[in-house]
């Protein structure tokens, strides 16, 4: 028994040697979040994904027996001390181990945007140097400003909140005659600086539900000087948006957490990209925030349960311009923060920074465009019309409800081939490190491999083993052996099982089928481009995606990867206002397609199921 570290009951966290208090009535898992140690939860502790697995090294008394799920859950690793954390209440004292492939969770973030809109810098906030003269004269201070003002722009009138005011009446008070004006809309002051250094920044945000990613702009020229991306905190309450909104439902005080996390996140991330170029966030006196409706909620404290129950009804929809600081956010005390408009429950405004950064809206040939992640976002459209509908893909295209699937971290398997003749797979990994299981992409090219192998049928099922052992029984049905306990970086064997193969069926056929219904919904006009965007869109090969048929095979179109357009699109709406204005015609103008309950939706889903579903397509042009 190790020497206990505290007299009172506690729960020893290796390899980080931290020592936490065990508390009555919560389990372990809660008492991880509550320290910030984050492990996976892909079901936000329901007992569902099997992925909050931990190593009890020790334990003052024996531990409660597994229960059925947990032990169907863990399969063999139970006889390797493996336990659930969120199934786990553990009495007295205990050390546990974090997993090894948990610890180096430095999740790989898609921060750049490729081959999308560029536009001149016009921002909604510029600088001003401004000398102020002797006072004599002036009724007060502020009519001196006024005065500099006036003399170093077209503004006559300015306005200034207390904020503001009482930045000026600090620099005065220091006998500083040369100061910096931010100017939002030439008319008021978001922004006041004592000397002659005039540059001022914004910051852009994509709130993902699993990364967030953010960049730091001189809003003089639009140049990037930062980029800076994390884990959304939240993920430790939930892997998709309908947990967190559960979890939301099921703990009172649980929006007001989440929406901490986030905020606490994009101020971590504002101080890191602010030192990273030199300059203090009181310098950043204009920001844009975009994400999907939840997340939008989240963020600024919204009740989010209205949006998991019909008719999916947001509490607002239209752009928001509030003062930063009302939501916590540590930027200039009175510059405002853009949020641009949602669309529906399932359609966001990252949706529909999408659509303006790939200019869907403006192109005259049609375009689809698939933003690939736990909703499948879909857009299709041109400058007459646009289409929008988000289809439940589940989340198997980010690694998750797969057997071995993990998000894009160091370790994960992103590319899979495997030899038709000896059924020999070869798997590259993130930072080439032994494999410890399979991020999205992954998922993909080991599902387009098996089939162009000839291993799974075009209905997804395996073919007979042959009497090959990679081929052989496990406990979710059949499976295939991609990496062997020998060469993993887990100790364990990889595999990709029947069931995985049925998750991407199901997710590329959501996909294919809501993209076949907004192009039904369109006309059915020529597609000249598909364009992939999101993490998981940006590192799937096209040609994976067309082996397991999740592009719809409508026109012979160019298949394009655009990396994280909703980022991209967040930055141009803050490099030139009219882009706000433009984002809200966008909005008002797209038609959103309900899918659920739609009959359309249901017959095209079932004929998409195939891996072969180009065929299947066929049907409805
Ligand atoms: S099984 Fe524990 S979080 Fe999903």
């Amino acid at each position: 028994m190790p020497e206990s570290p505290l007299e009172e009951r506690f729960i020893k966290v290796e390899p980080l040697g931290k020592v936490l208090a065990n508390r009555d009535g919560e389990s372990l898992l809660d008492i991880l979040k509550s320290a910030m140690i984050s492990i996976p939860s892909g079901c936000g502790g329901r007992l569902k994904c099997g992925k909050c697995r931990v190593i009890v090294e020790w334990s003052s008394y024996p531990l409660s027996s597994p229960t059925d799920d947990e032990k169907a859950l863990l399969g063999d690793l139970i006889h390797s001390g493996h336990r659930l954390a969120c199934a786990l209440n553990v009495e007295g004292s205990a050390v546990i181990r974090i997993p090894s492939e948990w610890q180096n969770s430095g999740v790989t973030i898609l921060t750049g945007a490729l081959a999308l809109r560029k536009t001149p810098a016009k921002p909604g906030v510029k600088s001003f140097p401004l000398k102020l003269s002797e006072s004599s004269g002036s009724a007060d201070e502020m009519e001196r400003i006024s005065n500099a003002i006036g003399k170093a722009c077209r503004a006559s009138h300015f306005v200034a909140d207390s904020f503001s005011v009482k930045k000026l009446s600090d620099i005065l008070r220091s006998g500083e005659t040369r100061l910096c004006a931010a100017l939002r809309q030439e008319r008021e002051l978001v922004g006041i600086y004592a000397g002659g250094d005039c540059r001022i920044y914004g910051a852009a945000f994509d709130i993902g539900t699993t990364t967030v990613v953010g960049c730091l702009v001189d809003l003089e020229d639009g140049d990037e000087k930062a980029v800076a991306s994390r884990l959304n905190p939240q993920i430790r309450y939930g892997d998709d948006v309908i947990s967190r909104i559960s979890y939301c439902k099921r703990h009172k005080e649980g929006t007001l957490k989440l929406s901490r996390f986030i905020i606490e996140c994009l101020n971590e991330m504002l101080a890191e990209m602010a030192a990273s170029a030199g300059t203090e966030t009181e310098r950043i006196v204009d920001a844009v925030v975009v994400g999907n409706t939840v997340m939008h909620h989240l963020l600024l404290g919204f009740d989010t349960w209205s949006l998991s129950l019909a008719p999916y009804r947001p509490i607002i929809t239209e752009a928001q311009d509030l003062k930063a600081r009302d939501i916590g956010l540590k930027v200039s005390s009175s510059a405002y923060v853009h949020l641009l408009p949602l669309k529906a429950a399932f359609v966001g405004s990252d949706t529909i920074a999408c659509t303006i950064a790939a200019s869907i809206h403006r192109k005259k040939s049609h375009c689809l465009l698939l933003d690939i992640g736990t909703n499948g976002e879909i857009v299709l459209g041109n400058a007459s019309s646009t289409y929008c509908c988000s289809t439940a893909a589940g989340p198997a295209f980010e690694g998750g409800h797969i057997r071995h699937g993990i998000k894009a971290m160091p370790g994960a398997i992103d590319r899979v081939s495997v030899d038709p003749i000896t059924w020999e797979a070869k798997v590259s990994t993130i930072g080439n490190l032994p494999a410890i299981g399979i991020c999205g992409s992954g998922v993909i090219s080991a599902a387009s491999a098996l089939i162009k192998a000839g291993i799974v049928t075009a209905g997804g099922s395996f073919i007979d083993s042959r009497g090959d052992e990679k081929l052989r029984a496990g406990r979710d049905g059949t499976e295939f052996l991609l990496v062997p306990a020998s060469r993993s970086g887990t100790g364990h064997d990889i595999v990709m099982t029947h069931r995985d193969i049925a998750e991407v069926q199901m997710a590329k056929a959501a996909i294919h089928a809501g993209a076949m219904v907004l192009w039904e919904k369109a006309g059915r006009p020529r597609i000249r481009r598909i364009y992939l965007a999101g993490a998981g869109g940006n590192a799937i090969e096209p040609c994976d995606a067309e082996a397991i048929g999740l592009i719809p095979d409508i026109g012979s179109p160019a298949v394009v990867p655009v990396g994280n357009a909703a980022a991209r699109g967040a930055y141009l709406a803050l490099v030139n206002s009219s882009i706000r204005k433009e984002a809200t015609r966008v909005a008002r103008k797209m038609q959103y397609v309900e899918l659920s309950g739609l009959p359309l939706f249901q017959e095209m889903f079932f004929s998409c199921l195939p891996f072969n579903a180009g065929d299947g397509s066929e049907d409805y042009r």
